[in-house]
C-alpha cells in the first residue's frame, strides 16, 4: 500500500464519519412543543414520565427513575440499597471514576476487583478474591457495551447476601442471554451524558424490577419526599436529583432511533472485530456467547508487542488516515490522584486512615491503560459496512509500514 499518510501519503479516508448526536425534525418539534408548554420540570410536565416508562420496559423492567446524571444515579442506587457507612463495595479499576467515587459519595469504601484481560470487564475470580465480611455490593460495569459476567457476580452475590448494581452507562439496548442489560441486577444505572448511546446532554436513569427500591430511588431523586406526604415533608437525606423536561422531550425523540442504532452498532462491530482479529497484535475485545447483543458504546482494542509498533505512534498514524481514535483511560482507577491520595473530603473519616490504593493489585487494567488499549467511538459504527472498511484498510496499512513507526518518534 501507499506510504501513511502521517509521512506524505494519501489517507484512507477524507470523508468524516457519522456526526454524534443524531437529530432532527422530531427533536425540533418536541423541544419546541416544551417550550411553548411553559411546563419545564420534571414536577410540570409529561415528557420525563413518559420516558421513564418507556426505558424501563425497552430495558425489562418495572421502574425507571431519571435522574441528573450517571454519577448520581449510581449514588441514589448505593444509598436505596441502604449501603452503609464504611461498607466495602466491589467496583472494577477500568472505567470511569464515577463507579468508584459515587460509592466513596456514599460514604462507603470503593474496593477494585481487576478486569479480565480479553472481555475488559471485571473478572469473576476476582471479584470472589475481594469479598470480605465487609463487602455489601458489587458495582460490575458492563464495559463499552459487553455485558459482564451477570450470572457469576449474581451467584457470588446470593452466597453473601450482596446487592449488585449494574453501571450501564454503556449498555443502553445490550443484552445477555437474551435479557437486557439494566434488568440482570437488583438495580443499574445509565448514563445519558452527550457521548452516550442515548443522550440528552446530561442525565441518567436508575432501572429496577425491585418496587421497595424503586420508592426508595424515587424518594432520595426528589428531596426524601414520599408518596403519601405533604409537599414540604422530607423523610431521608437527599436533594433534588430530578431530571427536566426538554431532556425528557429530547429522550424519547432519541429512545425511537435507539433500537436501529444499537442493530447497526452490533453488525458493524462485529464486522469490524472479525476483520482486525486477523492481523497480528491485535485484540479486539473478545464477545462472549452470554453477550447477545453488543451495544458497542465503544469498540475496544488491545494492541500488543507482536503487531510491531507501539500504541501511541500506532494512534498517530490512525488519526491520520482519517481514523478517529484515542487511548482511552490514562489511569487505572486506583493510581487516580484521588484515590492515591485518598482526597475523599469529609467522606470515610474512620476508614480511610488504613486505606492504601498503591497497595491495589491490578495488573490487567495497568496494562490496559498503560500500553495497550485503543478505543474507537460509537458514532464511527454507525455508518456503512464501507466505513468499517476503511477502519480495516487504514490498520492494515499501518501494520504493513509498521517498522516506519519505530524509527520516528512518535511518542504522544
Ligand atoms: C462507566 C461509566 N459509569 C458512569 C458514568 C457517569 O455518567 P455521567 O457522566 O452521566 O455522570 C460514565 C460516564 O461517563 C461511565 O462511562
Amino acid at each position: 500500500m501507499h506510504t501513511l499518510a502521517l509521512f506524505g501519503g494519501t489517507p484512507v479516508r477524507s470523508r468524516p464519519f457519522t456526526p454524534w448526536p443524531v437529530f432532527g425534525q422530531p427533536e425540533e418539534e418536541r423541544l419546541l412543543a416544551t417550550l411553548r408548554s411553559g411546563n419545564w420540570g420534571r414536577l410540570d410536565g409529561p415528557e420525563v414520565a413518559e420516558f421513564e416508562q418507556r426505558f424501563a420496559a425497552l430495558h425489562g423492567c418495572k421502574h425507571g427513575i431519571a435522574v441528573a446524571n450517571g454519577t448520581v444515579s449510581l449514588r441514589i442506587a448505593l444509598l436505596a440499597a441502604g449501603i452503609g457507612a464504611e461498607d466495602e463495595v466491589i467496583v472494577p479499576p477500568y472505567t470511569f471514576v464515577s463507579t468508584a467515587s459515587a460509592v466513596v459519595e456514599a460514604n462507603a469504601i470503593p474496593v477494585f476487583a481487576d478486569v479480565d484481560l480479553n472481555t475488559f470487564n471485571m473478572d469473576a475470580a476476582a471479584v470472589e478474591a475481594a469479598v470480605t465480611g465487609r463487602t455489601k455490593a458489587i458495582i460490575p460495569v458492563h464495559f463499552a457495551g459487553h455485558p459482564a459476567d451477570m450470572e457469576a457476580m449474581m451467584t457470588i452475590a446470593r452466597a453473601r447476601r450482596l446487592i449488585v448494581i449494574e453501571d450501564a452507562a454503556h449498555a443502553h439496548g445490550a443484552r445477555y442471554q437474551d435479557r437486557p442489560a439494566g434488568s440482570l441486577g437488583h438495580l443499574a444505572s445509565f448514563s445519558f451524558q452527550s457521548s452516550k448511546n442515548l443522550t440528552s446532554g446530561e442525565g441518567g436513569i436508575i432501572t429496577t424490577n425491585d418496587d421497595a427500591l424503586a420508592e426508595s430511588c424515587r424518594s432520595i431523586q426528589n428531596c426524601g419526599r414520599v408518596p403519601d406526604g405533604i409537599w414540604y415533608e422530607h423523610h431521608v437525606i437527599s436533594g433534588n436529583y430530578r431530571l427536566g423536561e426538554f431532556q425528557g422531550a429530547l429522550l424519547n425523540c432519541q429512545l425511537d432511533r435507539l433500537e436501529e442504532q444499537t442493530r447497526t452498532r452490533d453488525v458493524n462491530g462485529r464486522y469490524l472485530a472479525s476483520r482486525l482479529a486477523g492481523l497480528p497484535g491485535l485484540h479486539p475485545q473478545r464477545r462472549l456467547a452470554d453477550c447477545t447483543r453488543h451495544s458497542y458504546h465503544l469498540f475496544m482494542l488491545r494492541i500488543d508487542a507482536s503487531f510491531g509498533a507501539p500504541r501511541a505512534a500506532v494512534l498517530t498514524a490512525l488519526e491520520a488516515e482519517g481514523i478517529p481514535c484515542s487511548a482511552g483511560y490514562g489511569y487505572s482507577l486506583p493510581d487516580q490522584p484521588l484515590f492515591r491520595n485518598k482526597a475523599f473530603g469529609p467522606y470515610l473519616p474512620v476508614a480511610s486512615a488504613s486505606l492504601d490504593y498503591s497497595q491495589a493489585h491490578c495488573p490487567n487494567s495497568d496494562l490496559l491503560c498503560r500500553e495497550q488499549c485503543i478505543w474507537l467511538e460509537q458514532n464511527l459504527l454507525l455508518g456503512s459496512r464501507e466505513d468499517i472498511d476503511d477502519i480495516g484498510r487504514a490498520f492494515e496499512k499501518i501494520y504493513e509500514h509498521r517498522q516506519a513507526l519505530n524509527t520516528r518518534d512518535l511518542l504522544i
